[in-house]
C-alpha cells in the first residue's frame, strides 16, 4: 500500500476531526479550532493517505515574531501504526523547520506515550521537563523541545 504526505485542504477538516477524536477522546481539538489551525499553518499541516484514504495528520505552529514552533498535533489512527507513517509526517514538519526560520519547536506528550517519546527522539527532540496540570489540573505533560540554531 502507498502512502502519501501532502498538505492539508480546507476539505479535508472533518476526516482529520475524525482521526484527532479516534486518537485522543476527550482531549481531542474541537472543530472550530482544527479549522483555525488549517486556515492558520496550512503550509505546516500534513496529511497522510494511504490509498486515498486518510490516516493521520500532523501540524506545526510557528510563532512569527520570535520564531518558535510548536507541534501542535500528530496521530496515524492504530491499524496504520507502527508503519513508519508517523516518521513520515514528522519528517515534514521537521523539512519544514529547517526551511523555515525557526529556532525552536516544542511539543508536548504524555509521561508514559513511550512510543511517541522514542518517535520524537528520533528526530533530535529532547526532554526539556515536566509540568503538572499542563491543559486541566493533573494533567502531566511532557515538553520535549529541539533547537533548529546551528
Ligand atoms: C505516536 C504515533 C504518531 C507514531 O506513529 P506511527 O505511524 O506508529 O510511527 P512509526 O510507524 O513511524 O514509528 C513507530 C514504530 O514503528 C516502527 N516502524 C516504522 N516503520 C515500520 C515498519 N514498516 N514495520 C514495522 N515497524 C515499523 C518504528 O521504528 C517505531 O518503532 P519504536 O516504537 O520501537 O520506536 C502514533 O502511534 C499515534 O498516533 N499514537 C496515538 C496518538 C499519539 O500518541 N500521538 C502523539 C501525541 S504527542
Amino acid at each position: 500500500m502507498k502512502t502519501s504526505i501532502r498538505n492539508v485542504r480546507s476539505t479535508d477538516l472533518a476526516a482529520v476531526v475524525e482521526i484527532d477524536k479516534a486518537l485522543f477522546g476527550a482531549e481531542s481539538f474541537p472543530s472550530f479550532s482544527m479549522r483555525q489551525f488549517i486556515n492558520l499553518f496550512p503550509e505546516s499541516f500534513y496529511v497522510a493517505e494511504q490509498d486515498g484514504v486518510m490516516v493521520g495528520y500532523a501540524t506545526i505552529g510557528v510563532n512569527a515574531f520570535s520564531s518558535d514552533a510548536w507541534l501542535l498535533s500528530a496521530g496515524v489512527i492504530e491499524p496504520y501504526q507502527n508503519r513508519g507513517i508517523g516518521t513520515d509526517l514528522l519528517a515534514s514538519c521537521d523539512d519544514y523547520c529547517k526551511k523555515m526560520p525557526v529556532e525552536t519547536c516544542r511539543l508536548t506528550t504524555d509521561p508514559d506515550n513511550a512510543g511517541a517519546i522514542r518517535l520524537y527522539g528520533r528526530f533530535g527532540f529532547q526532554v526539556e521537563n515536566e509540568i503538572l496540570d499542563y491543559y486541566a489540573p493533573g494533567d502531566r505533560k511532557v515538553i520535549m523541545v529541539k533547537s533548529y540554531i546551528h
